[in-house]
């Protein structure tokens, strides 16, 4: 599983008035996944978006939709949005305590299940859900905005995390999520990350498929 190496962009970044067009700028670009921010202004302090965002792009884009939930209420929300067109839906580990009710749900309606876990909780807390989820999100920025600083110690837990992975035998993936550039991306994959996120390295660029295009293939190129 150490191999899998996957562009996942960040739409939060993008120009939402042209939100079809951004998306299929960064689908020829080579994107493997697009990752889609839901935030309810309670588990975070920002708005986002709600299935009707992910109904609407289903219809212009082919790749598979990784939803990432930042809500307080995420077994409210986790089954609307796999209705919408989401292949993949994570929820924060801080926000709900039956996390293993909602993954095999998340599952059972046919999508990947994915465990968040914000920077300042430890690894510990997933440590016992690694055999029933498909992938754990480690936040290297917390919640809530996009185009922020990483927080360079998080991956610590990534490595960690690999080494559990690897050990036990378990077939989850990693997806890292905050702040992933073409300058830090080497550092990220080769912690071992399978899904690397990045929103404003590339709806920020000046050309967003230039920039999707250089990170997907320095993600590749690595070791
Ligand atoms: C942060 C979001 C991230 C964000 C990443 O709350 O979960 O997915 O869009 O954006 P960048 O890559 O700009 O940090
Ligand atoms: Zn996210």
């Amino acid at each position: 599983m150490s191999d899998v190496r996957r562009l996942l962009p960040s739409i939060l970044s993008a120009d939402f008035a042209y939100l079809a067009q951004q998306v299929q700028t960064v689908e020829q670009a080579g994107a493997d996944m697009l990752h889609v921010d839901i935030m309810d202004g309670h588990f975070v302090p920002n708005l986002t978006m709600g299935p009707l965002v992910v109904e609407a792009l289903r219809r212009y884009t082919r790749l598979p939709m990784d939803v990432h939930l930042m809500v307080a209420r995420p077994q409210d929300w986790a089954e609307a949005f796999i209705q919408a067109g989401a292949n993949a839906v994570s929820f924060h580990v801080e926000a709900y305590p039956h996390w293993h009710r909602l993954a095999q749900q998340i599952r059972k309606k046919g999508a990947l299940a994915g465990i968040a876990l914000n920077p300042g909780t430890p690894l510990h807390w997933v440590e016992s859900m690694l055999e029933y989820v498909d992938y754990v999100v480690v936040m290297t920025v917390n919640p809530g905005w996009g185009g922020q600083t990483w927080i360079e110690g998080c991956l610590e837990k990534v490595r960690l995390l690999r080494e559990w992975i690897d050990v036990r035998g378990f077939e989850v993936l990693i997806e890292v999520d905050g702040g992933i550039h073409e300058g830090n991306v080497a550092q990220v994959v080769q912690a071992g990350a399978n899904w690397i996120v990045a929103g404003s390295a590339i709806f920020c660029a000046p050309d967003p498929a230039e920039a999707a295009r250089r990170l997907k293939q320095r993600i590749l190129a690595l070791e």
